[in-house]
């Protein structure tokens, strides 16, 4: 198993102050409760970033920072953009690219995330490029098809040292805020599909993460079963108490598999 990461994605929730607050509660249950084995980031709103940075330094935590997307472009005439050097400059390190949300609701095209992917890594940022089907996708059987094109597509063209600075988030979209988890084993057989893409890409020790009401109680079976190196969590990163205990759970998992080797 490689050393878990556990990003939460607030979405668009949580003003900055809002924002502090849960930050500040991660931290504490974090200190009281360490997980020494898990890389741990949260992904609030652009707003939020400079006042989550401030606590996140101001308790040295050991929390990355992360943005939920970045525009393509480097400056210019992008009215309601924000572009990497933004980010960078705020103490960003994680950069979400092509969420399912971000495809179906603001045009991402295969092209745009692929785009968007080479130009986060071609800095010194990480990027999480997020991929998976939809229902009626997964009902014709085409899931793991559907899912090595995205792949292909998005990973096409990625140079070989920024290769190092991409992991994925298997996010199936019908389990996405819906409370239906795919299951550990649907997870172990998507997982298979995708380290074997990567592996042919140059990619093969990358992390692949799960994504889609993933929760406390599911964690464990999807990491130890379904071979999840850790999650992409959206609702359950709104509460420290369910956040912080996704992440100890990869703590023991990694422990367990540790044990196992
Ligand atoms: P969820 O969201 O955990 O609320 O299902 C996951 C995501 O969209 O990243």
């Amino acid at each position: 198993m490689n050393r878990p990461l556990v990003i939460g994605n607030w979405k668009m929730n949580l003003d900055f102050v809002e924002a502090v607050h849960l930050c500040q509660q991660i931290t504490v249950l974090l200190k009281n409760q360490p997980a020494p084995h898990v890389d741990v980031v949260v992904a609030p709103p652009f707003v939020d970033l400079r006042s989550v940075a401030s606590v996140l330094e101001a308790e040295r935590a050991g929390i990355a920072l992360g943005a939920q997307h970045v525009n393509v472009h480097e400056a210019g005439a992008h009215t309601g953009e924000v572009s990497l050097g933004m980010l960078a400059r705020l103490g960003v390190s994680w950069v979400l690219v092509g969420h399912s949300e971000r495809r179906a609701h603001y045009a991402m095209s295969e092209e745009l995330v692929g785009a968007t992917l080479r130009s986060v890594t071609r800095g010194s940022l990480n990027a999480v490029l997020c991929v998976g089907e939809d229902e009626a996708v997964r009902d014709a059987g085409e899931h793991l098809d559907y899912v090595r094109a995205q792949l292909r597509s998005a990973l096409s063209g990625l140079e070989a040292p920024a290769r190092e600075r991409v992991c994925v988030a298997y996010e199936p979209i019908w389990a996405i805020g819906t409370g239906r988890s795919a299951s550990a084993s649907q997870v172990a057989e998507m997982m298979g599909a995708i380290r074997d893409e990567l592996a042919e890409r140059g990619l093969g020790g990358a992390r692949v993460l799960y994504g889609g009401s993933a929760t406390a109680d599911n964690a464990a079976s999807l990491v130890l079963e379904g071979s999840a190196d850790g999650f992409l969590v959206g609702g359950a990163s709104l509460k420290a108490d369910s956040f912080v205990a996704i992440v100890r759970t990869c703590d023991d998992c990694y422990a367990v598999s540790a044990n196992r080797r």
